[in-house]
């Protein structure tokens, strides 16, 4: 693959302002050819089929969805097929939700005449925020690094450990997790980032490891089964994840494997930090139980893509014909294993009483 010599965002409107224009983030680290979104069915199925992912990109996307939708048929019934059409995607990230009751509420007491276009500005709107609020997770979540540097002799990397890819191709810039760690880089603060390759579909060795290394970020993959050892041998100074939906009283949904890493990290006693939009609350959920876990194809751990020496790209199989594979994609993290939350207003306790002391209005939602 070239060089990406220019820094571009994951979503932004096209010039011609019919579409969005996106990546196809399902080559990566080979390839990552440009999409462009202009029909609600181009926008449902590069959620579904991943072109796109990440909960705050998946939001974004599913917006630019709406208004491509009320170009061809902005009638209330139109309007509500469209966000069930989207809502269906994927089920476990509620940035998706949000993104589309945030749309719904915006367009139903307007006339159709008014919605497609009101709708793209509203879908150009939720990424310019994302941008905003990434930038903002980052500013907090810099102090906590540079909290733990500060802990450091001279000079010595602060080692943070990641699962997944909640980076800049997670969202429309900066990512969460990862906005804190490109700013300490940027600010000259030493960090090296253990990225955990996040089986079955390898987020993290192939998408955080690839931003990382377009930013130049010291970094090493490692396997997902790697963690508990890194930290009990003192090597991981904290851990930041991001975040598909956070309960009310804390609890986590996050990537499959992001459990077993908040045990080993609260066994060693190192920090576990979750970084999230307010998007990413679910004010409507108790807690993590009754959370839309979803289950994804088998083939995804049966089967592996790869280039081959000569440039080509392979799958292979690497479990034996006929054994049934278990896909679960995202699993939940008891609030009691989180340190805190690095939110867009601040870093609070993984706790109702800790997001209320930063979100006061969602108290009365
Ligand atoms: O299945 P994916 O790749 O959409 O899962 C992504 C994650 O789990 C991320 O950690 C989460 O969405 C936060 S992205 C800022």
């Amino acid at each position: 693959m070239p060089p990406v010599t220019e820094h571009r965002r994951t979503l932004w409107p096209a010039p011609d302002g019919r579409a969005a224009l996106t990546y196809d983030q399902r080559f990566l680290p080979h390839a990552l050819p440009e999409l462009r979104l202009e029909r609600l069915e181009d926008a449902a199925a590069a959620i579904a089929e991943m072109k796109v992912r990440g909960a705050p990109l998946i939001g974004a996307v599913a917006a630019f969805g709406v208004a491509f939708a009320m170009r061809e048929e902005p009638s209330d019934a139109g309007l509500g097929a469209a966000c069930d059409r989207l809502a269906r995607t994927r089920p476990t990230a509620v940035n998706l939700r949000w993104a589309l009751e945030r749309l719904h509420t915006l367009l139903r007491p307007l006339p159709p005449s008014e919605r497609a276009a009101r709708a793209f500005a509203e879908a150009v709107a939720i990424a310019e925020e994302d941008v905003a609020v990434n930038r903002a997770i980052g500013e907090r979540g810099f102090a906590l690094i540079e909290a733990a540097a500060r802990r450091k002799r001279p000079g010595e990397p602060v080692r943070v450990l990641t699962h997944c890819n909640a980076g800049r191709l997670a969202t429309v810039d900066w990512g969460t997790a990862t906005a804190p760690i490109y700013l300490a880089h940027r600010r000259g603060l030493a960090v090296h980032v253990w990225v955990d390759e996040t089986r079955p579909r390898n987020q993290g060795a192939a998408i955080t490891a690839f931003e990382l290394g377009q930013e130049g970020v010291p970094h090493t993959v490692i396997a997902d089964n790697a963690g508990g050892h890194l930290m009990r041998e003192g090597l991981v100074d904290l851990c930041i994840v991001g975040a598909d939906r956070v309960a009310r009283n804390g609890d986590v949904t996050n990537k499959i494997g992001t459990y077993l890493k908040a045990l080993a990290a609260f066994d060693n006693r190192v920090p576990f930090y979750v970084a999230l939009p307010s998007s990413t609350i679910d004010w409507r959920l108790a807690d993590g139980t009754a959370v839309p876990i979803e289950e994804r194809s088998g083939d995804e751990l049966a089967l592996v893509a790869g280039r081959t020496a000569d440039g080509r790209i392979e799958t292979v199989r690497i479990t034996p014909e006929g054994s049934p594979c278990g896909n679960w994609a995202f699993d939940v993290t008891p609030a009691r294993l989180v340190t805190a939350f690095v939110t867009e207003r601040g870093v609070c306790p993984a706790s109702e009483a800790g997001l209320l002391s930063l979100f006061p209005e969602a108290a009365a939602a």
